[in-house]
């Protein structure tokens, strides 16, 4: 029997304040500056995304689409999940293909959709308790890099991790969350991991910096963000959007370039920081990959990939992948 969608906030109220506050003093006394990509996701940081997945450039939404229309039915076969969880679920919007294949396999009980930003996790928790009545839906509105010991859900568990958000954080960053994934599931349980793949750098290049624009408002939405939760007075519109990639590292990175050369006022920081004229700040980092990368830092953390699945044009991957 179904009840109504629980909304579980593993957040403190004033996280956005207190943790915002400690990355922004991190991050802007750095060289160069930086600042962490989750605070792109306030409720216009989030419909801005939705956006994005539906930009003519932005490929990756779609290419992993249509790996879970071809394969959600085999996902939920191998799997047997009673319970689905999603990390960083946003709309839940592809969510929707695994949740019908589990559907149709008669296993699905629970539904445990997590997200940094309440308003996005208001609404597909919401739209998902009505979508699927026969399932448990709750929302953990929390952060997949330090929350997961308090998810819901009962084994038979499958962990999804969808869109390349893995790509978002760094190395190190990557293989803790991974290693505490690992250690919330049982032997036996599975992770089902969206990465993007590795391709030519121009067209990387565009699905960063769209000819509408949206990336780049969504870019410099972490601006607002600041001045609205930290009193800050940065003049938006003083700081271009720049897509980069970097051959190295393979991963894009998205800066703020300051055009001018301004300093701005932090009031909740009691801090001033100065830009030069051209100065770049990295907002995010978003991670592309090859298998053989994919499979060791899953193996590192006690999974075994056994199905790595791509689109027709070799663009994004999905690992499905189970704990040791
Ligand atoms: N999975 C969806 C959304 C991807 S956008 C898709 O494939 O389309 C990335 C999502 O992760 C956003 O909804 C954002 O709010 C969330 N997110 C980013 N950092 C997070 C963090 N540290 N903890 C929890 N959620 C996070
Ligand atoms: C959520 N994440 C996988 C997106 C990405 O592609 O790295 C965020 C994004 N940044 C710019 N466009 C989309």
């Amino acid at each position: 029997m179904r009840t109504d969608p629980v909304l579980e906030v593993h957040l403190p109220e004033d996280h956005a304040a207190r943790s915002l506050a400690a990355d922004a003093r991190r991050g802007l006394a750095a060289t160069p500056k930086s600042l962490p990509p989750k605070w792109f996701y306030d409720a216009r940081g989030s419909e801005l995304f939705e956006q994005i997945t539906r930009l003519p450039e932005y490929y990756p939404t779609r290419a992993e689409r249509e790996i879970l229309a071809a394969r959600a039915t085999e996902i939920a076969t191998v799997t047997g999940a009673h319970t689905l969880v999603e990390l960083g679920s946003g709309s839940s919007e592809k969510t929707r293909l695994l949740l019908d294949a589990l559907r149709a396999g008669g296993t699905l009980a629970q539904v445990v959709v997590l997200d940094v930003s309440e308003s996005a996790l208001r609404d597909a928790s919401r739209a998902l308790g009505a979508e699927y009545p026969q399932a448990q839906v709750t929302g953990v509105v929390g952060d997949f890099t330090e929350h997961l010991g308090l998810l819901p859900g009962e084994p038979a568990r499958l962990v999804a991790f969808l869109g390349g958000t893995i790509g978002n954080l760094l190395p190190d960053e990557r293989a803790k969350f991974l290693a505490s994934v690992r250690e919330v599931l049982k032997p036996g349980e599975w992770l089902l991991l969206g990465t993007d793949l590795v391709k030519d750098p121009a067209t990387l290049i565009r699905a960063y910096d769209d000819a509408a624009g949206v990336t780049a408002e969504f870019n410099r939405n972490v601006l607002h963000v600041l001045n609205r939760e930290l009193g800050a007075d940065f003049a938006v519109d003083s700081f271009d959007h720049v897509s980069h990639w970097n051959p190295d590292a393979e991963w894009i990175e998205m800066r703020l370039r300051s055009t001018v050369s301004q300093r701005v006022h932090i009031e909740a920081l009691v801090l001033d920081v100065e830009f030069a004229a051209g100065e770049e700040m990295l907002t995010e980092v978003s991670a592309k990959f090859r298998r053989p990368g994919v499979t060791e830092e899953l193996a590192a953390a006690g999974f075994a990939l056994t199905h790595w699945w791509t689109d027709a044009e070799d663009r994004f991957a999905l690992s499905l992948a189970r704990a040791d």
